[in-house]
């Protein structure tokens, strides 16, 4: 008989991609943080932001990224804590981070001067930075709280194995998580046994390489991993004509509560929040970008609020 596809996936993250050397302290720092603030009260969200890298060469000098800047799962984290939740910031290294990005084109020696011309006394140019007593007091609370857990991954192997186990580690406060997949990961990838360990070289003419499928890690998180959470998993196309029918099969296909659909020129202002059963469109208008409100700030709006439904609906069906 064939192995359930659970299992098999499982075997080929084990298989193919190595696992960090810390991950069971980071699971255990994951399960503590879910645990502690389900305690309180407070929903927890994993939130997923950045791009895979993946490396073509085991000492790696040349690698293929996905695109993403990490602005939507930043800026989302800003918009979930205010919400009242607790986040786990699951992220590429030094892409945009909640409350700093703000500030990144900003050179910071630009944004100091020296009061009343003292050597020994720097104080924040005002004119450079001025929100930054607003962003510093919200960046502070939320660190006194203990509400944000950033958690770093780089390449593909790592962001895997990182996302199983957050998945596992939500698992123990139930409907209370919210999964927020809003990272951008690659499809393919290059096993390590098939790797170059050295660097290729272009000595040897033109490049083919041949890539294999990454198994679909919905599959196994939405069945398997944390099957009570709320899961939100995020569409990128660049051919409009498509998104809402891949939307549309991606639920069908995995199961879960919500898909954010996006075309990569207009994710800034448009996303069509798709559930089995609604489909809500989110546009900002030129009013909201003058008044600097972000497309973000909506869906997690309209997931905070389709989240609440959730619970009550599986509370309801526990009793
Ligand atoms: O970071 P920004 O610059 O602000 O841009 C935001 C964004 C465009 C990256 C974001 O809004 C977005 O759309 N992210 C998802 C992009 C993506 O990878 O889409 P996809 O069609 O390849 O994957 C769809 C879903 O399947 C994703 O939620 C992903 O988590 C999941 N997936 C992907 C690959 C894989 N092997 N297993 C998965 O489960």
């Amino acid at each position: 008989m064939a192995e359930p596809r659970i299992s098999s996936i499982d075997g080929k993250l084990a298989e193919d991609f190595a696992a960090p050397s810390h991950i069971e302290e980071v699971k255990e720092k994951m399960a503590a943080f879910a645990r502690c603030h389900a305690e309180a009260g407070r929903r927890v969200v994993l939130i997923t932001s950045g791009g895979t890298k993946v490396p073509l060469e085991s000492r790696t000098v040349r690698f293929l990224d996905n695109f993403s800047s990490g602005r939507r799962g930043a800026s989302s984290a800003e918009y979930f804590l205010d919400s009242g939740y607790a986040v786990i910031f699951l992220h590429r290294h030094r892409s945009l981070y909640p409350y700093t990005r703000m500030f990144l084109t900003i050179n910071m020696l630009d944004a100091l001067q020296f009061k009343g011309g003292n050597p020994g006394d720097v104080v924040v140019n005002q004119q450079v930075l001025p929100n930054i007593a607003k962003v510093l007091k919200r960046y502070q609370e939320v660190k006194d709280g203990s509400l944000l857990l950033p958690i770093e991954f780089n390449t593909l192997s790592e962001y895997l194995h990182l996302l199983k186990a957050a998945a596992q580690a939500l698992s123990s406060i139930g409907s209370k998580a919210m999964f927020y997949l809003a990272a951008a990961v690659s499809d393919f990838y290059i096993p390590t046994s098939e790797m170059p360990e050295h660097k290729i070289q272009s000595s040897d003419g033109p490049l083919q390489l041949s890539m294999k499928m990454v198994p679909k890690i919905l599959s196994p998180l939405v069945k398997d991993w944390a099957p009570e959470a709320f899961v939100t998993s995020f569409k990128l196309e660049t051919d409009a004509s498509i998104l809402l029918d891949k939307a549309r099969r991606a639920l069908d296909t995995y199961r879960h509560q919500a898909v954010v659909a996006n075309v990569l020129d207009s994710r800034r202002g448009y996303v069509v929040v798709v559930t089995p059963e609604t489909q809500a469109e989110l546009i900002l208008t030129e009013d909201d970008v003058r008044n600097e409100v972000e497309i973000e700030e909506m869906i997690v709006s309209n997931l905070t609020s389709a989240h609440t439904k959730f619970m009550t609906q599986q509370d309801g069906s526990q009793k």
